[in-house]
């Protein structure tokens, strides 16, 4: 009997209904062997902070203590800085955005925003409509709050709206409370793709017209490699839209420093919420930040960061036409994420046991759904290995998903392939890759 369902806890039976459906997340489950140095590891999503040089952060903490140290070490407003709400104005000016620093809330990280605004709006039985495939700590949110995610199909261009206007029908007809839309239109995680500004435009329309309201989650929109991307959606809707910004990958993750753009009403919800949850968000963390932007060319950084992500973006996109030239995968302008669709046979959960023993890691499609969706692709994240150790990376990947392909060929040909596998001595996942 597993932990959950025995007297192994002696408070089992004592959790809120919501803890079912609080679950390690595939992404999570892989740390451990994503971890492991003779890995390559494309399953992460981890910035590569090796390229924000630290004496910059040396500089900004000192200047925290030396000058603002009293407010610094103390508590501070659940809203978050005063000064930190007007600098962040600025960040969110580059996508397009104006708005006033007493509509943001500072949070710890963007994902504290994501579960603030989950536990205002959702009950159980609550639907969201997501991208499918769509962030997969944010499915577990959804999912914490006891909410139903209904997954609107993506092609190149990101959301359908076809496909969106079909699911508000479809769940309406069925009793269904759709209360938000979740999306990542930018550089989405994990498809890599960005929603082009028409579609931003219907969207909205159709958010509008269903009294939907839409949280954007962007906090990848200035890490661009050719082009910027459209700007936001909260660019041209005050009250339809809750935007969602961070500092982790512009700046660092370790920072915990993210924010909420909220509609007037929801931000008084949230800042009260935020005060229930922490109190305040680090004081120091803020200025320390706040200190950075004040006193280091972080324009200048993101820049950096960008030549960092394209050249990594470059040799992925190089080593898949090289080892897997029959295979179709996107090509992000930004952040992180290739999508790479297997041919329909083929498993890439089932598949990660072989590909971790050809010592390269990838996160399963079926990470990314919470219908179980996905078994055709797999993300390939190119943030954290160097260029070399992506095309082995690569390299790797490919012996196992051709030797996938040579083994359905003779299954079509001989037995079953599960047979085949079995024959072959290839096992089924372990559980906790599963
Ligand atoms: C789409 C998306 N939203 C939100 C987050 C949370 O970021 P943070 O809490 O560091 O701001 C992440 C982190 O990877 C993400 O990929």
């Amino acid at each position: 009997m597993t932990n959950e369902g025995t007297n192994l806890d002696p408070w089992y039976d004592h959790y809120a209904q919501r803890t079912a459906g609080l679950a390690a997340s595939e992404v999570r489950a892989l740390f451990a062997v994503a971890s492991r140095p003779e890995v390559v590891s494309l399953a992460g999503g981890m910035p590569f902070v090796s390229a924000l040089p630290r004496e910059l952060v040396a500089a900004a903490m000192e200047r925290a203590l030396a000058l603002h140290g009293p407010v610094a070490l103390q508590y501070g407003s659940g809203q978050g800085s005063p000064r930190i709400r007007e600098q962040i104005l600025e960040v969110m000016a580059l996508e397009g955005i104006s708005a006033s620093a007493d509509d943001v809330v500072v949070t710890t990280g963007s994902q504290h925003a994501l579960e603030l605004l989950a536990k205002l709006f959702l009950d159980p039985g609550d639907v969201v409509l997501a991208e499918g495939p769509s962030y997969v700590t944010a499915l577990v949110v959804f999912r914490s709050f006891q909410a139903e995610v209904v997954h609107i199909a993506m092609d190149d261009h990101g959301m359908v709206p076809e496909s969106l206007r079909d699911a508000i029908v479809r769940v309406r007809a069925a009793g269904g409370r759709i209360k938000l839309l979740y999306t990542v239109p930018t550089f989405h995680n994990p498809a890599g793709v960005t929603l082009s500004w028409q579609r931003r435009m219907e969207i909205l329309e159709i958010a509008r017209a269903h009294d939907i309201l839409v949280i954007e989650d962007n906090p990848y929109g200035l890490l661009y490699f050719d082009a910027p991307p459209p700007h936001a959606m909260r660019s041209v809707e005050r009250e339809g839209v809750v935007y969602l910004g961070t500092f982790s990958k512009t700046l660092a993750p370790g920072m915990r420093v993210g924010w909420a753009l909220a509609p007037h009403a929801v931000r008084e919800k949230l800042v009260l919420a935020n005060e229930a949850a922490v109190l305040s968000p680090s004081s120091f963390s803020q200025t320390v930040v706040s200190e950075y932007l004040a006193s280091a060319d972080w324009r200048g950084q993101i820049a950096t960061f960008r030549d960092v992500y394209r050249e990594r973006r470059d040799a992925m996109l190089a080593a898949l036409a090289e080892h897997l030239p029959g295979l179709r995968w996107t090509v992000p302008n930004g952040w992180f994420y290739v999508w790479l669709s297997l041919p329909p046979n083929l498993d890439s959960k089932a598949m990660l046991p072989r590909a971790v023993k050809e010592l390269v890691a990838y996160t399963p499609g079926t990470a990314f759904y919470a219908d179980g969706d996905g078994r055709t692709a797999m993300r390939l994240s190119f943030c954290y290995p160097t260029p070399d150790y992506i095309r082995e990376g690569i390299r790797r990947l490919a012996t196992v998903i051709n030797g996938e392909l040579e083994l359905l060929n003779e299954f079509s040909q001989t037995a079953p392939l599960r047979s085949v596998r079995a024959e072959r001595g290839v096992v089924s996942p372990p559980p906790n890759l599963g």
